[in-house]
């Protein structure tokens, strides 16, 4: 698998899609996955049953699209906070699609489809989760400035 893993923002999904179509490989996106069965938004999600079940549901969902065939894999940004996510991500080929902090609020700032927008420790957020998607991803490309197209002509 393909694996793009990374901060809001930071172009997984636009960048996957891309990559899929090149490679002829299957698209998935875990968050789509998630809302698709559950029948609600993230944000309807997050608001009802609470952010620690959004990460349950996450979790099984990454480990059966894992566990499927070979396919170009974009996950949640917030995906890599679980323990049992990074150990199944061994053995993948993990991109992490870094952008500065001022790039992914450039991008996706105020977005109310993304809950953890709001959070008013966002920038700590952000910074704590860079040395998490180091630990997974095998290879690191800047994004900023970068249009999704070359990135994804790069990853090829
Ligand atoms: C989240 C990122 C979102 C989505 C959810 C939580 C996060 O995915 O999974 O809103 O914690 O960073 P994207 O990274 O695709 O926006």
């Amino acid at each position: 698998m393909i694996v793009l893993v990374g901060f809001m923002g930071g172009g997984k999904t636009t960048v996957g899609r891309l990559l899929a179509t090149r490679l002829g490989l299957p698209f998935v996106d875990t968050d789509d996955v998630i809302t698709t069965r559950d029948g609600r938004t993230v944000p309807e999600i997050f608001a009802a049953d609470g952010e620690t079940a959004f990460r349950d549901h996450e979790e099984a969902v990454i480990a059966e699209v894992l566990a499927g065939p070979e396919s170009v894999v974009s996950l949640g940004g917030g995906a890599c906070g679980r323990v049992g996510t990074r150990e199944r991500l061994a053995g993948h080929d993990v991109v992490h699609l870094r952008a500065s902090f001022a790039e992914t609020q450039r991008r996706i700032g105020g977005d109310p489809g993304r809950p953890m927008l709001a959070r008013p420790d966002l920038a700590e957020i952000y910074t704590a989760r860079q040395e998490v998607y180091a630990s997974v991803a095998g290879r690191v490309l800047d994004t900023d400035g970068r249009s999704a197209a070359e990135i994804a002509e790069f990853l090829l």
